[in-house]
């Protein structure tokens, strides 16, 4: 109030007088951060690898005017921990490739939003190392055998198994694979198991009873004993190619064949903009026998999970003695799978006096971001170890799926293929 006679001075006194020009703007304040100098190298390790012109996320962040252009949406996805996708809890344990922001790191790029994305100097342009993707080399590749009409099948959720020939007339040692799913609107998962040339005439008839491409595999199975233990490949939604880890691979033994159960669910097919085929593909980086130390993979899992229609944190845990084929081996790398209910994950050593080392914790478990967690420092194990899994699911009300755009009701959900089912599962990769 005290300007008002101020203004009303100034009202009588500009009269009659051309109008007095607008007060010049406050001096900005000067900008504490720059695009080119403190955001740039964030966005370069962290990033870049998947968010580049042709690269696996849909938003390039390649030039300083793409960035700043979406300075906001960024900090928000850094902000509530969508990005960069890495879940692992690093209260559990450290891992390889870590691309996440430290706080400090958080609190820069924020100050950079909210001075606006000022561009900076140029002098001070600073760069840093993308964290890369796994690179696989394609010394084989393998297909599905063409363009499969996934009409063709039944049921919503659908398991169809398709077999692949290697061609190796000796053992080949496999140290990565890339499977390229050729339809992300129907494919849910692609596992590849070996079978051994004992049984691959019990193979080739499965294969030859359906007159369908491949033949049905229900409820997970691939219809040959023994083979599921046997994996060599594997994607879930958000897995990118795969190395094994260290000096590791997997021994593809002379004149195997691989086969390769893909689960296939049609409620995509409802828009008639999706297409009804599907041609996954399966790349492997092989390398002679004996170049390599020998990997193997423990797959775990929870068989019968009993979770409660209703209950928000269902908790079921496995507690299992070391198998004695891995004692002494050393753990490389952990991966979970579940599916849409879980909240969390999480993978432990008991040890024999009851302490516990922690392998992997999944603490915001996400469906759509399943990948695998190198860790930093190895672990050897030994006998009287043993593995405990812990998986917690929200089978509450509000975290049910949506069907033709109506949330379900909850109801007792146990261990199952179907997306709507649970699964409580891990894999450890070691060496000897
Ligand atoms: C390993 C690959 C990868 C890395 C690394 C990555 N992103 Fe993404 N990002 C994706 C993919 C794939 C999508 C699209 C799928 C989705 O939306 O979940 C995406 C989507 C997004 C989106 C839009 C959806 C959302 O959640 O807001 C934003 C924003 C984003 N990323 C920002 C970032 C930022 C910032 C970084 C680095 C700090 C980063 N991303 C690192 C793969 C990646």
């Amino acid at each position: 109030m005290r300007s008002t006679p101020a203004l009303l001075l100034a009202f009588t006194v500009g009269c009659g007088q051309p109008p007095s020009p607008t007060p010049a703007p406050l001096p900005e304040a000067p900008k504490t951060t720059s695009y080119l100098r403190d955001v740039q190298p964030l966005v370069e390790r962290s990033c870049r690898s998947c968010h580049t012109e042709g690269g696996v996320a849909p938003l390039a962040l390649d030039t300083p005017e793409q960035v700043t252009a979406l300075g906001p949406a960024l900090w928000n996805a850094i902000e509530k921990g969508r990005m960069p996708p890495f879940f692992a809890a690093t209260s559990c344990n450290s891992y390889l490739d870590d691309p996440r922001l430290t706080e400090p790191e958080k609190a820069l790029f924020k100050a950079w939003v909210d001075e606006g994305a000022p561009l900076g100097d140029p002098a001070d342009s600073r760069h840093a190392p993308t964290t890369p993707l796994p690179v696989v080399r394609h010394d084989l590749d393998l297909s599905i055998g063409g363009a499969f009409d996934v009409r063709k099948m039944n049921d919503t959720d659908n398991y169809q198994c398709f077999v692949m020939n290697p061609g190796n007339t000796a053992d080949l040692m496999v140290k990565g694979y890339e499977v390229t799913p050729g339809n992300l609107a129907v494919v849910h998962h692609v596992l590849a198991y070996v079978v051994t040339p004992d049984q691959v005439g019990q193979l080739e008839a499965l294969d030859a009873q359906d007159l369908r491409q491949g033949y049905a595999c229900q409820s997970g199975g691939v219809g040959i004993s023994g083979a599921v233990r046997n994996q060599i490949a594997g994607w879930v939604p958000g897995q990118y190619p795969s190395r094994m880890p260290a000096d590791t691979a997997l021994v593809l033994p002379a004149n195997s064949r691989l086969v390769v159960q893909i689960h296939y669910n049609l409620n995509a097919l409802a828009d008639p903009k999706v297409s009804p085929f599907d041609e996954t593909k399966l790349a492997l980086e092989t390398a002679p026998m004996g170049s390599l130390r020998r990997g193997q993979i423990l797959p775990m899992l929870k068989p019968n999970l009993n979770i409660a229609a209703g209950d928000t944190a269902s908790v079921q845990t496995l507690e299992v003695p070391l198998p004695a084929a891995f004692r002494n081996a050393t753990v490389y790398r952990a991966m979970a799978h579940a599916h849409q209910l879980a909240t969390q994950v999480t993978l432990e050593v008991v040890k024999a006096d009851g302490s516990t080392a922690c392998l992997l914790d999944n603490p915001k478990w996400d469906f759509n971001w399943q990948r695998d967690y190198t860790l930093k420092t190895p672990v050897t194990l030994v006998q009287g170890d043993r593995l405990r899994i812990t998986c917690v699911y929200d089978n509450g009300p509000l975290n049910q799926p949506l069907v033709g755009g109506t949330q379900q009701a909850p109801r007792a959900v146990a261990w199952g293929e179907s997306s709507f089912d649970e699964m409580c599962m891990t894999y450890l990769t070691f060496a000897q």
